[in-house]
């Protein structure tokens, strides 16, 4: 099946939603509070240890009720029936997508246009299985015949996000492995990584979806430079593991056959750590960790698919965030996660976000007339209320913000643990309550100020409130539970994408700047003379004169 070709605002839905937005634009949250006894309980959506509360936000019951109808009349149901029966929804890449395929149990017969790929998919698991296996028994060894002690991904995007995240939110897990990243064709990153290493107990994973990328083959080559700086051709199969669909292209960087690890054109790189992109992830925490955070992205998906969307998690957070994208005009969304482990948990979700609904064409090939894919930000708290949350609350931007915390700490200091989660709730309650001038005057007044000595102060001290927060509070950070949450994200973003009617899972947008480096790269070294624009030109009239 095709995705269906709606445009959402030619709805009755949307016109419906902006009608109510125009009379209801300044209702504050506190009143819907205030006029509904059981918001808490209508606003909050409970699943497998998981919270969503979203009942801080600019929504009343006709807003919500529209919302769903918007997901129903752009036929939401149905897109989903193609997005997990495999269909080729990717449509000017002609794949599917399929990434819930990789997490599914092999009883589940995944089909991808028709063809069952659970097979395949059991098949590498096992070879990831076995493969950290050794290498964490240390059964494996380098070409001296000492165990690893260090693995290094070679990868950027897709092939770098996901584990990069993934390996320190699941660091409390962690085996004795040390894992390394290396991305960018700077090279001051690789010889940096490089300069703590030992060529005997290192390993690296060179990952590439499509193995041309020139980023990750600059510095696989590198790497393997350095590394024969120190052995011989041959150790180079004892050192090296790659994952990739293009398999011929790693035949010819000299990996041994049994360290080639394939993926599949049906999972596209910002989804694609669920695959053997994982590889370092499950090096890092052993394979039954990395089974588990499959599993929770399995029961996520089962959510997804099978509850009523006012229920549904991913549903609910893509209305939430369409509402505010597309009628109050908010441009960005922050996601601010209460736990340190989660550090690049929003570096992680710009790619997967922006770069799947930063679209301007929609699915009939013609340019929207409305907002697509949000700005995506952030950083852990409390770290960011000490940066950025000034303008959170008494900025001018309307930011709609994910509040992610957990219940229960993982090194088990519940001081640390309740100063830190007082300062979640805190923050969510300030941004939507505000403090008023009364509150501001008394508060001067029980300290014995007098008001006129202060008068010129007191607008600076107010906070409006009425800043919109989602609150996703979750048991425990675990490796289901981390899945379970990737999940949720990957969901909203398809939903997102049906309804704004654009194809979530290209990223024709990235190639441009891709072609324009190649030409210029033989520019600077002499080779070509291409013609730029005059600006471009001398810029790079200056750096050939350095
Ligand atoms: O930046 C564009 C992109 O194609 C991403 O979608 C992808 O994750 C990344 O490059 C890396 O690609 P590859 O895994 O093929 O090296």
């Amino acid at each position: 099946m095709k995705l269906p070709r709606i445009n959402p605002t030619s709805t009755a839905a949307w016109k419906a939603l902006e009608a109510h937005f125009q009379t209801r634009q300044a209702d504050r949250i506190s009143d819907l509070f205030a006029q509904n006894p059981n918001r808490v309980a209508q606003y909050t959506a409970q699943w497998n240890g998981f919270t969503l509360d979203y009942s801080k936000n600019r929504i009343d019951d006709t807003a919500k009720k529209l919302l769903l109808e918007l997901a129903q009349q752009c036929q939401l149901k149905e897109a989903m029936q193609g997005y997990f029966g495999g269909s080729p929804i990717n449509e000017t890449e002609s794949r599917a997508v399929m990434h819930t395929a990789l997490r599914a149990p092999a009883s589940a017969d995944s089909k991808v246009e028709g063809s069952s790929v659970a097979a395949e998919v059991e098949a590498v698991k096992t070879q990831i299985k076995n493969f950290c296996d050794q290498i964490i028994s240390g059964q494996k060894k380098g070409f001296t015949g000492k165990a690893f002690t260090d693995v290094v991904n070679i990868g950027i995007g897709g092939s770098d996000l996901g584990p990069v995240m993934a390996v320190e939110a699941l660091k409390y897990y962690q085996n004795h492995l040390k894992i390394h990243f290396v991305s960018n064709v700077d090279g001051d990153h690789v010889y940096e990584t490089l300069k703590s290493l030992n060529p005997e107990t290192t390993l690296f994973v060179v990952v590439s979806k499509t193995f041309t990328t020139q980023e990750t083959l600059s510095n696989a080559l590198t790497v393997k430079k350095w590394f024969l700086s120190h052995a011989s051709q041959k150790d180079i199969a004892l050192h090296f593991a790659a994952v990739s669909t293009n398999t011929a292209k790693i035949a010819e960087f000299g990996i041994a056959p049994e360290h080639v690890f394939p993926m599949w054109d049906w999972v596209g790189g910002r989804f694609s750590l669920w695959s053997a992109v994982g590889l370092t992830i499950a090096l890092s925490v052993g394979y039954n960790h990395f089974e588990a955070f499959l599993q929770g992205a399995h029961e996520m998906d089962r959510h997804f698919a099978e509850t009523p969307f006012e229920d549904n998690i991913p549903v609910i957070m893509a209305l939430v965030s369409i509402w505010y994208n597309n009628f109050y005009g908010a441009e960005s969304e922050a996601i601010i996660p209460y736990t340190q482990y989660l550090s690049r948990f929003s570096a992680y979700l710009q790619q997967g976000i922006m770069e799947s609904n930063g679209k301007y064409i929609d699915r009939s090939g013609t340019r929207v007339n409305y907002q697509t894919g949000t700005l995506i930000w952030g950083e852990p708290g409390t770290n960011s209320q000490h940066a950025f949350f000034q303008l959170m609350h008494q900025g001018t931007k309307l930011i709609p913000t994910d509040f992610i915390g957990f219940k229960k700490p993982l090194h088990g200091d519940m001081d640390h643990h309740d100063k830190l989660m007082s300062n979640f709730f805190a923050q969510t309650e300030a941004l939507f309550v505000g403090k008023s001038k009364a509150e501001v005057e008394a508060e001067f007044i029980a300290k014995g100020v007098d008001l006129d000595s202060v008068a010129h102060i007191i607008p600076f001290k107010v906070f409006e409130g009425n800043k919109p927060t989602n609150t996703l509070l979750i048991d425990q950070l675990t490796p289901a539970t981390l899945g379970s949450l990737i999940a949720a994200y990957e969901h909203k973003i398809f939903v997102q994408g049906v309804l704004w009617n654009i194809f979530s899972y290209d990223q024709w947008g990235v190639e441009l700047g891709k072609q324009l480096a190649n030409s210029i790269l033989s520019d600077i070294d002499g080779s070509t003379n291409h013609p730029h624009d005059a600006s471009t030109q001398a810029l790079l009239k200056a750096y050939q004169n350095k």
